[in-house]
Formats: C-alpha cells, structure tokens, sequence
C-alpha cells in the first residue's frame, strides 16, 4: 500500500499494545513516519530500536521514539495506548479511574505539541476515555474518537464468515455500543454479499439463537485472550491501524469507531460506537444507519453504562 508522503502518526504508549499498533502501522505502511512515546526510557529506546531493524522489510515507513514528548511533534494522528491494562477477570470498566487520571495529565502536553492531530483513543475504557480527551481538550467531537467497536466487529465479522463459509470482506455487520459488555450486533442490517443475514440465516440451519451465541463470543473474545496470554494486542495493533490509514488517506471509510454522538438518537454527551465516515477531519457518525426497536433500547443501555462510569469519575 503506497504510504502517504510526509504523514505521521505517534503512538502514545509502548506497552504490548502501543507496540503492536506501531508494528502494525510500519507493515501496512500505514504513515510514512511512526513515532512511539513512553515515559519509560529504557522500553520506549529499545521498542524503537527492535522496530527500526525491521525497516529493511517494511517498506518506506520510518520509525522514531523516545522518552520525550518532542517525539509527538507534528503528528497528523496521535494515537493514545497509555495506561493499565485489564488483568484476568478485570472488565475495561475496572480501569477508568487510573487512566482517566494519565490521560487528564497527557492530552494537554499532547496538543501542545500536535495541536492540528486528529486524536484516537485505543487505552481503555476508551468510550469513557474518549468523553475525559473531549472534554480537557476542547476539540469538537469529530476530532477526538476511539477504536471503539472496530475490533469486536472484526471478531463478528471473522466469525460469521467462518459459519457461512464466505470471505470475510463479504460480510457486512457491525458491532455497536460500548466497547466492552454492553456491546451489541446490528443483526437487522448486517447482510452477507446482499442478502440480509436473518434471511440468509433462515435458509439454513443457522437460529437466531446461534447468531446470539457468535455474539456472545466476540463480546467475551477479550476476555478468553487476557486469560491465556496476559494481554491482547496483535488484533488490536492491526484494528488502530487501518484506522489510521483511513484518516491519513482521507478515505471516508465507514468503520465503527466511537465519537461522543450527542443529538445522534439522543444519545446526549457519551461516546458510543456506530458507524462512521472516517476521514482526513476524524469521525463523523452516520444519522441515517437503521437500528430496530430493540437495537435502539441496547444503544441507549450502553449509554447508560458509560454515563454511570463518567459519573463515578466526576464527568
Ligand atoms: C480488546 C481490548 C483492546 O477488546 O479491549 O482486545
């Protein structure tokens, strides 16, 4: 993929995730140059150096890193991996307080020196998170987004393809909501190719009990990965950035990444993932995607749920 001249992108974080996502972003070619912070001298220095060894292979990108933020300097997006991770039997929820706490200290000495960035949120609870980066930094909505519900719906996605036996790229479904255990499938506009799913469910042996079950598995994905491994983070790197990309390239890709929706189904001032075009100015939310009665009662629920944890955090 030919990278786009002059474009950067900054990792803010060089944990397993920030790492991954950079990884990611030097394979696809996703920025021509990709800068990786940490506070962490000795980590961020040798995550750089290991990424910089591969570059031979990797195309035309660049990497840069380092303890200082002047690293972040002129980036084109800023991508925030910084805080604590979900530990075994943790929910995204669990972490809001403390990383809440890092991003209100970070987002300001991040726009000094990247004031025109578009800002994406990947730390989580990003949804919550995504509300705090808003509201510190003044920047309207569109601006400042997170990863959302991206990687849930390429877990649906990767699932549903599998039970149909179809590329996944023919599988049109998005997971909404929250990015974590409010989460919800829009069964009642996902097609595989152009036939509407619950149609094409209803020719075969494939219940809406079972279609409820693949959802139930990508909403406990994280959770089954952090068990056995600590962490999840490859899917995760490669989700942040294709977003990326989509940004850089201006290409007004429809990804469902999470921006505070606002009058969106009344959502009022909670970020939420829905589909969006995202593009060179950020996120946009798009008025028109169809939801059923019951899909609009689980949007709200999911608001409801990052509502009461802006709460606690005195938002
Ligand atoms: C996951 C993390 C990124 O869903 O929340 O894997």
């Amino acid at each position: 993929m030919s990278v786009i001249e002059n474009s950067k992108l900054a990792v803010i974080g060089a944990g397993s995730v920030g790492a991954s996502l950079a990884y990611a972003a030097l394979i696809r070619g996703s920025a021509r140059r990709v800068a990786l912070y940490d506070i962490n001298e000795a980590k961020v220095d040798a995550e750089t150096l290991d990424l910089a060894h591969g570059t031979q292979f990797t195309g035309s990108s660049e990497v840069e890193g380092g303890s200082d933020l002047a690293v972040v300097e002129g980036a084109h997006v800023v991508v925030v991996t910084a805080g604590a991770n979900q530990r075994p039997g943790q929910t995204r929820m669990d972490l809001a307080g403390t990383n809440a706490r890092i991003l209100e200290g970070l987002m300001p000495q991040l726009l000094e020196r990247a004031p025109d960035a578009v800002y994406m949120l990947v730390t989580n609870p990003c949804d919550v998170l995504t509300v705090v980066a808003r509201r510190v930094s003044g920047l309207p909505a569109e601006r400042v987004f997170a990863s959302g519900t991206v990687l849930d719906t390429s877990r649906l996605r990767t699932l549903l393809a599998r039970r149909a036996g179809v590329a996944t790229s023919s599988v049109h479904a998005h997971i909404v909501g929250e990015h974590g255990d409010t989460e919800f499938p829009l069964w009642s506009s996902a097609t595989i190719g152009s036939v509407p799913l619950l149609d094409w469910a209803q020719g075969r042996p494939v219940g809406r009990d079972e279609l409820d079950r693949i959802a139930t598995e990508v909403r406990e994905a994280a959770y089954k990965v952090i068990a056995g491994k600590g962490v999840t983070n490859y899917a995760i790197g490669l989700s942040g950035a294709r977003i990326v990309e989509a940004v850089l390239r201006d290409e007004r890709a429809i990804l469902p990444v999470s921006t505070v929706l606002g009058d969106y189904r009344d959502i009022g001032d909670v970020a939420l993932s829905v589909p969006s075009v995202v593009g060179a100015s950020g996120a946009v939310p798009i008025a028109e995607t169809p939801f059923s009665v019951d899909e609009d009662a689980r949007l709200h629920a999911s608001a409801d749920a990052i509502r009461g944890s802006l709460a606690q955090l005195g938002y």
